[in-house]
């Protein structure tokens, strides 16, 4: 079983790490956040270096796209043609969950004692500026300010259950044929299904055939959802904008302007009723079950009330009796819930680490413990696969994948 630390140096590749040398050969958005964080604990230039690289994908208009092809390769679909964004170096043309402001911030918080660790914060802080500005102007819904996510992948949740009605909705029409790689790396019950994978490159085709252009897209977009994962990550991520503008000694005005926003339009998304955070489908308006794992990236956010913190737990504990560990990717209560098919019911260390953080931060340090005691048992029975099953602890997906090493360096101490 290759160790944490192992897993990071055999992925990386220089200035930037892939989250696996088989399934994904290039630079993720997220991925590059959550990887920074293990290179901290390693040699904290090489952390830095990983976000300066994630940032040379960014857009004139501030977006950060999700993908950073920094080099070529066959071994990932879609490739940098699909796309077609004639940009330099070749990137995807959507987003991802807004993670990396936070991460800059526990960073730049973790060497306030270094000059030098002050000034890598400081390179960074205009595309981080940039990239909230695109998410609070050309991806704001106007009635709500919650964000849109035009693509499953923007979610970072691919086939998580709630996207099924509004991906079944997006016309597929007649795709120019195309052939799938992930399959070949992971058995494909593990896998997104070849009907989503249709819809999925049928909304990159038609994103593509409006060039990318924003104000067209948040009008038609043919998938257009106010996901819970991406707003609260969002609303967090304005918070510790706000956090690192102080560090920085910079204006804070935009920042607390968009961070009042996003704490604000967050609250669109509870529903007292079943005592949880649902995302929602932005054409139809109607909220998206059944509750995922990141109808608990709320608790992250750090900007909901503790009586929703204490809903929230109060549901954690029914999942772990039911599914066996936490945070398994579905509602184990819901049809849906399958504990082997990616983002359908498997447990993930990124959306772990997040809602043990939030966990902690609001108080509830018995069951942020429970989460890390998961986490940690899955790791050490499995080694750093990409997903696990809840119900058997069966290691899932690629081998050696990037984030659940980091992770089980920077949160874990595990190697
Ligand atoms: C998959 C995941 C996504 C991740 C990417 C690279 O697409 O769904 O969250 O960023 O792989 O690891």
């Amino acid at each position: 079983m290759t160790s944490a630390e192992g897993v990071l140096r055999l992925n990386d590749r220089g200035d930037f790490t892939v989250p696996s040398a088989s399934l994904y050969p290039f630079q993720w958005l997220w991925d590059a956040a959550f990887i920074a964080l293990g290179w901290s604990t390693i040699d904290p230039a090489r952390a830095w270096d990983e976000l300066d690289s994630v940032v040379r994908g960014q857009w004139d208009d501030g977006m950060m796209p999700h993908v950073v092809y920094h080099h070529p390769s066959a071994l990932y679909f879609p490739d940098p043609d699909i796309w077609d964004v004639g940009r330099t170096p070749p990137t995807s043309g959507i987003t991802q969950p807004p993670v990396l402001t936070s991460v800059v911030l526990a960073l730049a918080r973790a060497g306030t004692s270094d000059p030098a660790t002050l000034e890598r914060a400081r390179r960074l802080w205009p595309a981080l500026l940039a990239c909230h500005h695109w998410f609070h102007t050309a991806r704001a819904d106007p009635s709500t300010g919650l964000v849109a996510s035009f693509h499953p992948w923007e979610t970072g949740m691919d086939n998580s259950p709630p996207w099924d009605g509004p991906l079944a909705r997006v016309p597929v029409g007649e795709l120019a044929p195309y052939e799938r790689k992930d399959t070949v790396a992971v058995a494909a019950e593990q896998r997104p299904t070849t009907k989503e994978y249709d819809a999925y490159v049928a909304i990159v085709m038609h994103m593509r055939s409006v060039a990318y252009d924003q104000r067209v897209l948040l009008e038609r977009a043919p998938f257009a959802v106010a996901d819970v994962g991406t707003n609260a990550i969002l609303a967090r991520a304005d918070a510790d904008l706000v956090e690192l503008a102080r560090l920085l000694d910079v204006d804070t005005a935009a920042a607390e302007a968009w961070a009042a926003s996003s704490r604000q339009s967050l609250q669109e998304l509870w529903d007292g009723a079943s005592g949880c955070f649902c995302s929602r489908d932005l054409r139809t308006g109607t909220a998206l079950g059944p509750a995922t794992g990141a109808s608990f990236l709320p608790l992250w956010s750090s900007v909901i009330s503790s009586s929703q913190a204490d809903a929230l737990c109060h549901h954690l504990a029914r999942w772990e009796s039911a599914a066996g560990a936490l945070v398994p990717s579905t509602d184990p209560f819901s049809p849906a819930y399958d504990t082997s098919r990616y983002w359908r019911g498997p447990v993930w260390l990124n959306v772990n680490w997040m809602v043990a953080e939030g966990l902690r931060a609001t108080g509830n340090d018995g069951l942020a413990g429970r989460v890390a005691d998961h986490s940690g048992r899955l790791v050490t029975h499995s080694g750093m696969r990409e997903y696990f099953d809840p119900a058997s602890g069966a290691g899932l997906g690629a081998a050696d994948f990037g984030w659940t090493a980091a992770l089980a360096r920077y949160w874990l101490e595990m190697d």
